[in-house]
C-alpha cells in the first residue's frame, strides 16, 4: 500500500490541506459576552442525553485561547482553518438584533487566520440553533428558514470579504434524521413528521441562504457540506440489496436530488411526501442554487440487513454489525476503499461541482505515557484515507482540499468528551494541549505539500 506522502505529487500543488473544528465543540464560553443558548445547551443540561451529561460549557476554551490555537494550526504547517460561527453569539436570540461582542470574537479569529496565513473556511450552521428559535419549532417551523437567510446576510456583510468560503450547513442529516428521528441528536425528536418538516425547511433555508450570500457578496465561494453515506448490503441477498437502495435513497438521496438536481427522488416522494410541510413543491427551485463548491465528511461505511418488522418504517433497513473488522474506538469501521468508492459513485451519479474533504479522521482515545502519545491507529487511518482520496483525484473527482477531523479532541456531541478524534490531545482539568504523533506525522504531510510550492 502506498503511503499519502509518497502520492503527493499526484495532486496539484495549489491542493490544500486544513484542520476542522466547529463552535460548540471546542469554544466554551458558553454564557459570555452575551451569547444565549442553543439547544445543544439545553440537551446537554437536560441530563440523560450526553454520556456523563457532559456539556459544552467550557469545552476546550477556545473562545479564550484562540491565539495559541491558530499557533499549533499554524506549527501544523496548515494552508487552512475549518471553524463554525456560532449563531446564539452572533444573533443571541435567532433573529433581529447582533451581538457586538460576538461578532469581535469572530473579528479576532478570522484576523487572527489571516495574519498567520490560515485560509478561514467558515460555516454558519454546525447544529447550535439559537433556543428562542427552538421554543416556536426550530426548523420544524418554516420561519426558521428565513431567520437563517438573515443570519447568512449578516455573516457576509461583516465577514465575507475576509473568508475564503461560507458554508450553509454542517451535515444536514444529522440535523434532521439523527436529531429528529433517532432522537440521537439535540432536540433529541423521534417523529418521522417532524423529521421531514426540518429536513425540507434546512433545504430551503440553504437556498434562501445562498441567494443572500450571492446577493451581498457575489465573489464569496458558498456550499455545503455533507456527510454522504458510503451503503453497502450486508449479504448477497435480494432483500438486503434492495433495503441498501431504500437506505440510499432515505439517507443521501433525499439531500443530493433537491439541492443538486432540484426535485425529490421519486421513491420517497412516493413514501412520505405526506409529511412534508404543505406547498414543498413550491420551494424547490430556491432549494436547487448552483454552488461553486461543496464538502464531504467521511468516517466509515454502512452495511445494511433489510428489516422485516411490518411495522418499520421507510426505508425498512438496519445497520448491520460487521464481525472481525477494524474498528476505531467509537466502533467505527475502517475501510479506506469505500471512501474512494463512494467519491467516484457521487460523480458518476450526479453533476457536482469540486467537492473538499472538509472531515476525515478516527476516534482513538489514546492518553499519554510519559508525555507521548503514540496514536498509532489515528495515523495509519488517516494515511489510508488520504491515499484513498489521492486515488479518487487521480480517477477524476475534482477534489480540491482535505480537513482532517479534528484540530484537537473536544465536545463529541451525545458522547460528550469520552470520544476523542484530535491531532492534539486536550487535557480538559488545565487545558493543556499535546501534539499527538498523528500531529506530527499530519504536520510533516503539510510541510511536502508547502515544499511543493515553494
Ligand atoms: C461529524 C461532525 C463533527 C464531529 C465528527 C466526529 O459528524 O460533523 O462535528 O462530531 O462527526
Amino acid at each position: 500500500m502506498q503511503t499519502s506522502n509518497s502520492l503527493l505529487s499526484c495532486l496539484p500543488e495549489d491542493f490544500i490541506f486544513g484542520v476542522a473544528t466547529a463552535a460548540y465543540q471546542i469554544e466554551g464560553a458558553a454564557q459570555l459576552d452575551g451569547r444565549r443558548p442553543s439547544i445543544w445547551d439545553d440537551f446537554a443540561h437536560a441530563g440523560g442525553n450526553v454520556a456523563n451529561n457532559d456539556s459544552g460549557d467550557v469545552a476546550c476554551d477556545h473562545y479564550h485561547l484562540w491565539q495559541s490555537d491558530l499557533d499549533l494550526i499554524k506549527s501544523l504547517n496548515m494552508d487552512a482553518y475549518r471553524f463554525s460561527f456560532a449563531w446564539p453569539r452572533v444573533i443571541p436570540t435567532g433573529k433581529g438584533a447582533t451581538n457586538e461582542k460576538g461578532i469581535a470574537f469572530y473579528d479576532r479569529l478570522i484576523d487572527g487566520c489571516l495574519e498567520r496565513g490560515l485560509a478561514p473556511f467558515a460555516t454558519l450552521y454546525h447544529w447550535d440553533l439559537p433556543s428562542d428559535l427552538q421554543q416556536y419549532g426550530g426548523w420544524t417551523h418554516r420561519d426558521t428558514a428565513f431567520a437563517f437567510a438573515d443570519y447568512a446576510e449578516v455573516i457576509t456583510k461583516h465577514f465575507g470579504d475576509r473568508l475564503a468560503s461560507l458554508t450553509t450547513f454542517n451535515e444536514p442529516w444529522c440535523s434532521s434524521i439523527l436529531s429528529y428521528l433517532y432522537g440521537v441528536h439535540a432536540p433529541g425528536k423521534k417523529d418521522i413528521s417532524l423529521t421531514l418538516k426540518c429536513l425540507h425547511n434546512q433545504h430551503l433555508g440553504h437556498g434562501l441562504a445562498v441567494q443572500r450570500i450571492k446577493n451581498t457578496n457575489p465573489d464569496l465561494a458558498t456550499g455545503i457540506v455533507l456527510n454522504l453515506q458510503s451503503v453497502y448490503p450486508a449479504t448477497n441477498n435480494e432483500a438486503d440489496k434492495a433495503a441498501a437502495t431504500r437506505h440510499e435513497i432515505f439517507h443521501n438521496s433525499a439531500f443530493l436530488d433537491p439541492l443538486f438536481k432540484g426535485h425529490y427522488p421519486a421513491e420517497f416522494i412516493t413514501e412520505l411526501a405526506h409529511h412534508l410541510p404543505e406547498k414543498w413543491e413550491d420551494d424547490l427551485n430556491t432549494i436547487h442554487q448552483p454552488l461553486d463548491f461543496w464538502g464531504l465528511n467521511y468516517y466509515t461505511p454502512i452495511r445494511i440487513n433489510a428489516d422485516d418488522n411490518p411495522n418499520a418504517l421507510y426505508p425498512k433497513s438496519l445497520a448491520a454489525s460487521p464481525e472481525n473488522c477494524e474498528r476505531t474506538d467509537i466502533g467505527w469501521e475502517v475501510a479506506a476503499d469505500t471512501f474512494e468508492e463512494l467519491m467516484i459513485k457521487v460523480y458518476e451519479q450526479y453533476t457536482l461541482p469540486p467537492v473538499y474533504i472538509t472531515e476525515n479522521g478516527a476516534c482513538i482515545n489514546d492518553e499519554p505515557i510519559d508525555g507521548v502519545i503514540s496514536d498509532v491507529r489515528r495515523q495509519d487511518y488517516l494515511d489510508q484515507h488520504i491515499s484513498a482520496m489521492i486515488r479518487a483525484h487521480k480517477a477524476g473527482v475534482p477534489v480540491r482540499g482535505y480537513f482532517a477531523w479534528s484540530l484537537m479532541d473536544n465536545f463529541e456531541w451525545a458522547e460528550g468528551y469520552d470520544m476523542r478524534f484530535g491531532l492534539v490531545h486536550v487535557d480538559y482539568a488545565t487545558q493543556k494541549r499535546t501534539i499527538k504523533q498523528s500531529g506530527y506525522w499530519y504536520a510533516e504531510l503539510g510541510k511536502a505539500q508547502l515544499a511543493r510550492r515553494a
